[in-house]
């Protein structure tokens, strides 16, 4: 089966090993094993795993794990819970499930790329809504409203958004479900960067605490820190994740039991994290937040959520020979605009160390000198 190239992956597969100062990382600065068993006060973890045997565990997730997911969420249960292989292993599942050859599926965009192209590798009519920088990157909901037909399967989201950090409020999404109730489609929210919010007076809803045509993907990845566990879920009422088992007998058998148990003990301790996490990112937003603002090549939309900011740069330049440039020059990794059909744009992350984020800022400071 046909599938387009994943033009972000190909990038950060090609680079991201060997660059010295990588400031194109989406995740909170990710956790050490012994940084993170400190933290939970649990230096002891791998004693209790001794005499278990590494079968393969509960399928779904184990029980405790889905228990704990489900707590992130108002008046959902376990049972409305499905652990996969991160969020990229939950958003497959859903297209896997619910999508058809014929099938309309609407989906944002700029996003990450998996959100449109498995779609339409499965043989949808995918419509892109189109996201602009003069909207602060938020939807134009007339447009949306003018995209659905009757045979509309499903509307994808991904809030907060990657890669712009804009961050839809309550009352957009309760419109994009309502809107998705009138046609008896589903609504997609790619939620992997739930929690993340710059200003602490920001908080929206998940989508499936709006309405029971909404699915939820999460991810163990970006908000807990705990990438390399490469665990994610998706949220949602009962026969959509029964659709969604069925499907994963045939990709998945399990997730790892170790696995399982370290996640479960990050979403059981869950403030503990956000605690570290949101520190982290706030700090580092602050310092972006001032190098925006000296830095006339450069402008943006702050972002108001999540770990990732697009930054638009006025050089004559494609924003792939830009990175390529700053790569050669400086030895910084970005990502160019290019990998989310975006000329113009670069996307940097500012979750990760602050150190490195501070020394990244610096080169990519003297780079542009050499353009102003
Ligand atoms: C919006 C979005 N969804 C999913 C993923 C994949 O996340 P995971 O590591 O949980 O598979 C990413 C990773 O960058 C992402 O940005």
């Amino acid at each position: 089966m046909r599938v387009e190239p994943f033009l972000v992956e190909k990038w950060l597969n090609k680079y991201e090993h060997d660059v010295e100062i990588n400031i194109s990382e989406t995740c909170v600065d990710p956790f050490t094993l012994g940084e993170f068993l400190t933290l939970m006060g649990r230096e002891d973890f791998l004693r209790d795993f001794w005499d278990t045997k590494l079968t393969y565990g509960y399928i779904p997730g184990s029980p405790r794990l889905r228990n704990g997911l489900s707590n992130l969420y108002d008046a959902l249960g376990p049972e409305n819970i499905l652990v996969t292989g991160g969020a990229i292993g939950a958003n497959f599942l859903v297209f896997y499930s619910l999508v058809e050859r014929g099938d309309t599926v609407i989906s944002v965009f700029p996003t990450y790329q998996q959100l449109y192209s498995v779609a339409r590798s499965f043989g949808a009519n995918v419509k892109l809504l189109k996201l602009r920088m003069e909207d602060s990157w938020l939807p134009d909901m007339g447009k949306l409203a003018d995209m659905i037909e009757s045979n509309t399967k499903l509307i994808v989201i991904n809030n907060p958004n990657n890669p712009t950090g804009s961050l839809m409020d309550e009352e957009c999404l309760f419109t994009i479900c309502e809107m998705a109730e009138d046609v008896g489609a589903y609504v997609l929210d790619d939620e992997s960067y739930r929690d993340l919010y710059v200003n602490p007076k920001d908080s929206v809803p998940s989508v499936v605490e709006i309405s029971d045509r909404a699915i939820a993907s999460g991810s163990l990845s970006k908000t807990f820190s705990l990438t390399g566990l490469r665990l994610g879920w998706i949220a949602a009422e009962d026969s959509v994740i029964r659709e969604c088992e069925d499907h994963r007998d045939y990709t998945t058998i399990s997730n790892g039991m170790i696995d399982d148990a370290l996640a479960t003990l990050a979403v059981e301790n869950v403030d503990l994290v956000l605690e570290r996490n949101l520190s982290i990112l706030r700090t580092n937003y602050c310092i972006l937040s001032d190098w925006v603002d000296e830095e006339p090549l450069i402008e943006w939309i702050p972002p108001v959520a999540g770990t990732v900011a697009f930054l638009r740069h006025k050089l004559d330049i494609s924003s792939e020979e830009l990175c390529k440039r700053l790569m050669r020059e400086k030895d910084v990794l970005l990502v160019p605009g290019s990998c989310f059909e975006m000329e113009e744009f670069l996307r940097i992350g500012f979750g990760n160390n602050t150190e490195v984020l501070k020394e990244g800022l610096c080169r990519f400071k003297d780079f542009l000198g050499q353009y102003s």
